[in-house]
């Protein structure tokens, strides 16, 4: 099949490669100019394992094409996936990049196509996107389909060719089957297909998220009574995970929840809901405590350090929201890093990515290795749960006598860190 993924980031670019890789004729399209002049010689842009051979693999195969032209890559296509940004704004989902497209493709559609939304929109974005195409007499040329995205960034290759499930929204039947055909590769290797209506499509990623946002919101507030109450969360949550109702995934504790969606998934639902006259209080009171978390964990870091923050040398391992991805968007260490710099400390960090992040506090330096990063520690803070930090010789990287280690992510025994005369804290132990 001919198919145009337009807006090449961490969505359409895994996409569009991953459907080239399945044998169709995939053009990427980005207004970034620069974006697409990296990938056209097969610089991936953006951290994501996995993806750099696919890229060039379909590159050379002449499979995967990446353009800045959106009117013929439209033209020559018979699905268009729409993968820009639904950032949000005053609260809500801001679509303006998602109409601008639909414009563009309004003014392009020569023969049927049809128009799938990857990107997460509110329920409704579909209805509106149709009412848009068809102001153009374009009417019986088009079906507008939801086909929500469920890849995680760091496993999102995998994600997309073992999928759990592809949900496909869309009341035609010829759009049905095209996009079960497109799909089945994936369906062959296990992959549930689940056809439903379009704003039901549109609704179950929303509630799938704000569901998994939930998830770590609670155990988070668990971990904040099992640090009162002399308990160990790890055990309150295995304990819990056994139960198949329940299910041990995203019962882990730490910082705040991040990334690019879930903060932005969880207010559109809220506002959704208010445009529907519904009052979602659960998703509502999972923001707000989200929303504290991190001035939380700023307390526990002063408490940790005897309230002496000023001067103090504290390195981060990790930035980024989780590991297996370079994106900062909402990480918790964007108010925690900027919050420890007003204070006075000096911030050292260590990202496996080996990309230096836009922090413009005062004080805050990359480094490229961890014993440079931590060799003056007075604190070392576990940010981000990647592998390379779940087996430190703490005493080996630091030359500080008296450092500490806060472990965010629980990567380490209490016993053994107390065995080894580690001054060592974490979270809900
Ligand atoms: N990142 C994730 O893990 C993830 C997972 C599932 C769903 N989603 C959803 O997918 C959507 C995209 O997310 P992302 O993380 O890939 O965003 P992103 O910011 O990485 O990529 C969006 C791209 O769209 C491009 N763009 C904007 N306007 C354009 C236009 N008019 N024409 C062509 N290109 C244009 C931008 O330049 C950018 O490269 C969002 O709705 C998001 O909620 C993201």
């Amino acid at each position: 099949m001919k198919i145009c993924i337009i807006g090449s980031g961490y969505v359409g670019l895994v996409s569009g490669a991953c459907f080239s890789d399945l044998g169709n004729t995939v053009t990427c399209v980005d207004i970034n100019r620069e974006t697409i002049e990296k990938l056209n010689k097969g610089i991936i842009p953006i951290y994501e394992p996995g993806l750099h051979e696919l890229v060039v693999r379909n590159l050379k195969k002449k499979r995967l094409l990446f353009t800045t032209d959106i009117s013929s890559s439209i033209k020559k296509s018979d699905i268009i996936f729409i993968c820009v940004g639904t950032p949000t704004k005053n609260n809500k989902a801001d679509l303006k990049y998602v109409f601008n497209v639909t414009k563009s493709i309004k003014f392009n559609l020569n023969r049927y196509k049809i128009i799938v939304t990857k990107s997460t929109v509110p329920v409704t974005t579909g209805d509106k996107i149709t009412k848009i195409l068809k102001s153009n007499n374009n009417k019986n040329k088009f079906d507008v389909v939801s086909n929500p995205e469920f890849l995680r960034e760091g496993e999102a290759i995998r994600d997309f060719q073992f999928p759990d499930r592809v949900v496909v929204g869309t009341s035609s039947n010829k759009a049905n089957k095209i996009m079960k055909k497109l799909y089945l590769p994936l369906i062959k290797k296990g992959g549930r297909y689940f056809h439903t209506s379009r704003r039901s499509a549109e609704l179950i990623k929303y509630a799938s998220n704000a569901f998994l946002a939930t998830k770590i919101t609670f155990i988070n507030e668990i971990a904040n009574l099992c640090e009162k109450s002399n308990i160990d969360v790890k055990e309150v949550a295995i304990g819990m995970g056994l139960d198949e109702r329940i299910g041990s995934r995203f019962l882990r504790p730490g910082p705040a929840y991040g990334g690019s969606c879930f903060p932005k998934d969880t207010r559109a639902l809220v506002s959704t809901g208010r445009m529907f006259k519904t009052n979602l209080s659960v998703v509502k009171s999972v923001i707000n405590s989200n929303d504290k978390r991190s001035n939380l964990l700023l307390n526990k870091i002063s408490k940790i350090m005897n309230n002496k923050i000023k001067n103090k040398n504290i390195t981060f391992l990790g930035v980024t929201f989780k590991p297996g991805t370079d994106d900062m968007r909402e990480s918790s260490s964007l108010k925690i890093i900027p919050t420890l710099s007003r204070k006075g400390a000096y911030i050292n960090y260590y990202e496996p990515t080996g990309k230096k992040k836009e922090f413009k506090s005062k004080n805050v330096n990359f480094f490229e290795n961890i014993k440079d990063a931590c060799k003056s520690a007075d604190l070392i803070i576990i940010h981000t749960e990647w592998n390379e930090f779940k087996q430190l010789n703490f005493k080996k990287i630091t030359k500080k006598r008296n450092f500490k280690v806060f472990d965010m992510r629980n990567l380490y025994s209490t016993s053994e860190m107390k065995k080894n005369k580690i001054n060592y804290f974490s979270i809900g132990r």
